[in-house]
């Protein structure tokens, strides 16, 4: 089980979770210090045991696509943590939605049907949110949902009729604003490869099911206009969160337009790491005449990192997320209520602190 370590090792950007409501993220300039309240906090965190027997209760885990890189790191340490909480690993399913809504409700109903006592869901289509939460409400089954969130009205509703629905996952607007931060703090003279005064970009969104694509995408650009920098984007192309589909998209736009490419947003890593096999392709060089960003901190992006072949990516907390996600399930059990929203920090990830991610991560 990994360890909740970020706010120790790391002070590059801390902002509390409640800022949802509050979409401006000056990361640096809001570092803080955890308290030593809050550490003792965390500590008590890793040792205290909920006050349930958790070992005859059924879990039922519904992932939208297995084959999704950080969906696979959220839900195997999100098995490991429901184990050490006290699950049996014999009463935890989990199941591939293979990003498909009617495969998924296939599965969410057969879970209602053998009596399970919880449900983490991560939907397909979030718009479908509303018709899951009604059938897991009505079989008295608590749900807590995660990573794609289902939306204000959707969590409204939930709070209104006092139902034990939560959402767990991390606001991406503050992904998006460091990724922008990364790049601004370049300098426009080092971005500027064609000299014409501006930042010639093109963008690769993830699938639009999942609210963190509009945002990554709108927040990063926000962050390089409210450093001063005037923008201009070449292309934005829907990848899907998928490595090929990226690849193939960033080898059109470098055949297109060409050295105009200075920098290349990717809404997570997996289309960063596609977007760098065409980069090299090309012939170009990060960090030289080119700049590339992603988010998650996959393993194999952190090794980009380092080598100065990503610019640098964020870190999307799968460790944090699952945790929470298992803790406010097992508050639920214990009759206990959560928050309708449960938040969760990024971490900005450079050349400066990708060996400590690595640590963390490993
Ligand atoms: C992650 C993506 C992932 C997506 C799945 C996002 O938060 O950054 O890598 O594909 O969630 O919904």
């Amino acid at each position: 089980m990994k360890r909740k370590l970020v706010s120790l090792v790391l002070a590059t950007a801390m902002i509390t979770s409640s800022m949802v409501a509050m979409p401006v993220f000056a990361s640096d300039d809001t570092a803080t210090e955890e308290t030593a309240d809050e550490k003792k906090d965390d500590a008590a965190d890793d040792t205290e045991k909920p006050d349930v027997d958790l070992s005859d209760k059924k879990v039922g885990v519904c992932i939208y696509q297995f084959s999704d890189n950080f969906m696979t790191l959220f839900r195997t340490e999100l098995e490991n943590y429901l184990i050490e909480l006290g699950f049996s690993k014999d009463n935890i399913t989990i199941q591939d939605g293979a990003n498909d809504q009617a495969t998924q409700s296939n599965q969410i109903d057969a879970f209602i049907a053998d009596g399970v006592d919880l449900l983490i869901i991560n939907p397909v289509n979030s718009s479908s949110a509303e018709s899951i939460t009604d059938k897991v409400v009505a079989a008295n089954i608590p749900l807590v949902y995660v990573n794609r969130e289902p939306g204000e009205d959707e969590e409204k509703r939930w709070e209104d009729n006092g139902w034990n629905v939560t959402y767990v996952g991390c606001d991406a607007r503050q992904s998006g604003t460091m990724q922008g931060e990364i790049i601004a703090d370049l300098g426009l003279d080092t971005i500027d490869k064609n000299g014409n005064g501006k930042v010639d970009y093109i963008m690769i969104e993830g699938d639009p099911e999942n609210v963190d694509a509009k945002y990554r995408t709108e927040f990063s650009v926000k962050a390089l206009e409210d450093a001063g920098l005037e923008v201009n984007q070449l292309d934005d192309q829907v990848g899907n969160w998928d490595q090929a589909t990226a690849q193939q998209l960033v080898a059109n736009d470098l055949s297109q337009f060409g050295d105009d490419v200075e920098v290349v947003f990717c809404n997570n890593d997996a289309m960063a790491l596609g977007a760098l096999q065409s980069i090299e392709a090309a012939g170009r060089t990060v960090g030289d005449n080119i700049f590339l960003v992603g988010v998650d901190a996959l393993s194999e992006a952190l090794d980009k990192v380092e080598e100065g072949k990503m610019t640098g990516t964020v870190f999307n907390d799968h460790i944090s997320q699952s945790h929470s996600a298992a803790d406010a399930a097992v508050k639920y059990l214990a009759g206990e209520e959560n928050e309708h929203y449960i938040g969760c920090d990024y971490v900005k990830v450079t050349t400066d602190n990708v060996a400590d991610i690595k640590e963390m991560t490993k």
